[in-house]
């Protein structure tokens, strides 16, 4: 028996997004095979632990942030359509091909933390456009708000390998055939639901939160007896790409709200290469996404490596949210 199956290039091909467009995210998926088959060889490839520096950020890169960046950036460089790159592991921008149209950035790995316990990691990307061509890229050329982006899409490397993919037309899903080296359509009209029962929040920060958001939650806690009147269920995979996957596949909300662990930092996630390619997918697939009070795609950058508080997934609840913070000041 024939079985058809779409793959991403059969799905690219047919697709009405740019060359431009389609030649970056060919360039990131081919790479993401690459990540995806060091992570399943693990300790028998050397890529578990530390790599013994510190990014940008001051947070300590493991041996895998460095091969991903690595892998990505050396593919997007040899990529014509490619002006430029940033990366959570890159202090700045880096120029790439100054006759080309787009941008591209980038979470190489993602829940770095979960790698050496052998959980769910993931890359996320971004596409901009590049409104300097035949000139070389530099951060500001990056600083446009998220409903700029021209595509964004995550692989999660989990029990299976899968692609999300939004280039502003819904949202698509594939799985990785390890056997076939290709990328097979799942799904092709992802949806999230308005509603859910299901949350994702890092409650050990709870004495941090700002009131509305520890409201928000004990409301969901106190179950079917409280205000909600329907009992809650929590799940937390801490990478964001893992939540935001489960949100795709069964819907949820998604949190890392503003908080005051650590001073001068609104929130964990970054604006440019977590926080807007997740809410352009999670909008494209009917969802919601702000920062408790504004939509996150309306955000201004400032900087490439800005944080943003967090609020995603089903529409309902993200109304919800804002609507204690609008109540609560
Ligand atoms: P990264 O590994 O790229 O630094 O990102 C990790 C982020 C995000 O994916 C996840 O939701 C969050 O950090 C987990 O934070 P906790 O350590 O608070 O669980
Ligand atoms: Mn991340
Ligand atoms: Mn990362």
């Amino acid at each position: 028996m024939l079985i058809h199956v779409t793959t991403l290039g059969d799905y690219l091909a047919k697709h009405n997004a740019t060359p431009a467009v389609k030649s970056v995210i060919a360039t990131l998926t081919h790479t993401c095979e690459e990540i995806s088959e060091l992570l399943k060889r693990g300790a028998l490839a050397d890529i578990l632990g530390e790599a013994g520096n510190q990014n940008v950020q001051g947070e300590e890169q493991k041996k895998l942030d460095v091969i991903a960046n690595e892998l990505l950036l050396n593919a997007l460089a040899n990529n014509k359509y490619c002006a430029g790159v940033a990366s959570e592991e890159l202090d700045h921008a880096t120029a790439a091909n100054c006759g080309g149209e787009v941008l591209v950035l980038f979470d190489p790995l993602d829940g770095s933390s979960n790698i050496d316990i052998n959980m769910a990691v993931g890359t996320i990307f971004s596409v901009l456009p590049y409104n300097n061509q035949g000139q070389t890229a530099t951060d500001d050329d990056f600083l446009q708000k998220g409903t700029e982006q021209l595509a964004a899409g995550y692989v999660l490397y989990g029990t299976s390998t899968i692609l999300a993919l939004t280039t502003g037309d819904g949202v698509v899903m594939f799985s990785y055939d390890p056997n076939l080296r290709q990328f097979i359509l799942i799904k092709d009209r992802v949806n999230v639901p308005v509603d859910t029962k299901e949350y994702a929040i890092n409650a050990s920060n709870y004495r941090y939160w700002l009131p509305p958001m520890q409201r928000y939650i004990d409301e969901c806690n106190a179950g079917e007896a409280g205000v909600r009147g329907k009992d809650f269920n929590m799940r937390w995979i801490a990478a964001m790409v893992g939540d935001v996957h489960r949100i795709l596949t069964r819907g949820g909300l998604f949190s890392y709200p503003f908080d005051t662990k650590f001073a001068n930092k609104a929130g964990k996630l970054r604006l440019m290469y977590e926080a807007n390619p997740m809410s352009f997918i999670i909008e494209q697939a009917g969802g919601a996404s702000s920062d408790a009070l504004n939509r996150i795609l309306d955000i201004k950058p400032t900087s490439i490596h800005q944080r943003v508080p967090v609020v995603l997934g089903a529409k309902n609840e993200v109304e919800y949210i804002k609507k204690l913070h609008v109540e609560m000041g």
